[in-house]
């Protein structure tokens, strides 16, 4: 799978997000990162699923929504509703993850887990099979502009290795201080998918960022 970049609207200008969501698509991004919080699981609230559905009808690509909310099952038929292609809820945020992945699945979405920084990998072990993406945090989620976390690096590295090894056809994503700096560690351990907000929306050169993400180098592109 090729590097893919999702530009995480959280830094966007929210009065003008349907002119962003056109400025990242002219810019080469492959999806966009919707990072829904609810002040429940997250202390933030952000957005929610009217956000996405007023977006669905400006942009072909692919959404991705993340919910950091409590009792993701609760609001997968919503997301789904609004437009959302693939729907990522965090291991943490439910007791009946398998549970979810299925709903997920029946209403024929993808299906993502989020892991904070300190759930260990281990947590996915019986559910590859519902799996379209892991989405890897490498801040604690409830902000952006945090600094990369590198301690989740080994993590990045294992779940990648498993996915390979077992040729699953499941993306590796990594969200939260990706940036010109931390993006190449991120790439050689093995992600599939670069999440970036304030890298993209709040640095000067920014959305050229887009671009040359794709161009980092790394095993895992040649594979
Ligand atoms: C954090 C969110 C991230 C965040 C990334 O809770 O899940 O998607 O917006 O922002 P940056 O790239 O600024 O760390
Ligand atoms: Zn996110």
């Amino acid at each position: 799978m090729s590097l893919k970049v999702a530009p995480s609207l959280l830094s966007a200008d929210f009065g003008r997000l349907r002119e962003e969501v056109r400025r990242i698509e002219e810019a080469g991004a492959d999806w966009i990162h919707l990072d829904i919080m609810d002040g429940n699981f997250v202390p933030a609230i952000t957005m929610g699923p009217l956000v996405l559905k007023a977006l669905r009808p400006h942009t072909g690509l692919t959404m991705d929504a993340h919910l950091m909310v409590a009792d993701p099952g609760a609001h997968l038929e919503s997301f789904a509703r609004a437009g959302a292609d693939i729907i990522t809820v965090h291991a943490e945020a439910t007791a009946h993850l398998d549970r979810v992945l299925r709903e997920i699945k029946k209403r024929g979405l993808k299906a993502g887990v989020a892991l904070n920084p300190a759930t260990p990998p281990e947590i996915l072990d019986y559910v590859w099979p519902l799996l379209d993406l892991v989405l890897v945090m490498s801040v604690n989620p409830g902000a952006g502009g945090q600094a990369f976390i590198p301690e989740v690096l080994p993590k990045i590295e294992t779940l990648a290795g498993q996915i390979r090894d077992h040729g699953w056809p499941v993306e590796l994503s990594v969200d939260g201080g990706v940036n010109a700096q931390t993006a190449p560690q991120v790439v050689a351990a093995g992600a599939t998918v670069l999440v970036a907000g304030s890298a993209v929306f709040r640095d000067p050169g920014g959305l050229e960022l887009i671009q040359a993400f794709k161009t980092i180098g790394g095993p895992r592109q040649e594979v």
